[in-house]
């Protein structure tokens, strides 16, 4: 039993670290899509190209990776029995965050399709270092679990 449910919880953690990788990758690319999106001449054709590359990138990599990475986390909280750990509450409380920067993001994104440029370069630029900082502050708690 112990032997089933440690090899469980490796394969679980695998999966969690392999999608976690995969949403992390997809919330970089994003805003630097949008960034070049925002450099093409409106209703030209590369216009076009930038709407369908971030329609693909959210349908492809964003959305499955974000439902992956929370049910491999959820089911590892349960299989080893975390959900009264301090360090967890203050994992998710991140993650939240995370989770709620990428539903702006996609947003801005239909927005965008939609011709409303409402942000500079610069200003997508600076909100790219918000899954940096996230997820540096995320594997602390997980790794360090300082409290
Ligand atoms: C979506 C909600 C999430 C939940 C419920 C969750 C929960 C968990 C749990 C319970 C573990 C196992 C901890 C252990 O046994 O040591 C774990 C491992 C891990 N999580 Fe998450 N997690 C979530 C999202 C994330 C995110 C967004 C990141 C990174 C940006 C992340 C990075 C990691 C890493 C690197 C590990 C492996 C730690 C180790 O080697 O022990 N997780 N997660």
């Amino acid at each position: 039993m112990e032997q089933i449910l440690q090899t469980t919880y490796l394969w679980l953690k695998a999966g969690h670290v392999i999608f976690v990788i995969f949403w992390m990758a997809g919330l970089f690319m994003l805003p630097r899509y949008y960034v070049y999106h925002q450099e093409s001449e409106p209703g030209s054709a590369e216009e076009a190209r930038w709407i369908d590359r971030e329609a693909k990138l959210r349908k492809i990599i964003l959305t499955p990776s974000i439902i992956a990475v929370w049910l491999f986390g959820i089911a590892l909280a349960t299989t080893m029995d975390l959900w009264s750990q301090p360090w967890l509450h203050a994992k998710l409380l991140f993650v939240l965050g995370l989770s709620g920067y990428h539903g702006w993001l996609a947003a801005y994104g239909k927005k965008l399709a939609r011709g409303e440029r409402t942000l500079s370069g610069k200003q997508l630029r600076l909100l790219n270092e918000i899954p940096g900082l996230a997820a540096a502050v995320i594997v602390v708690l997980v790794i360090v679990r300082p409290f």
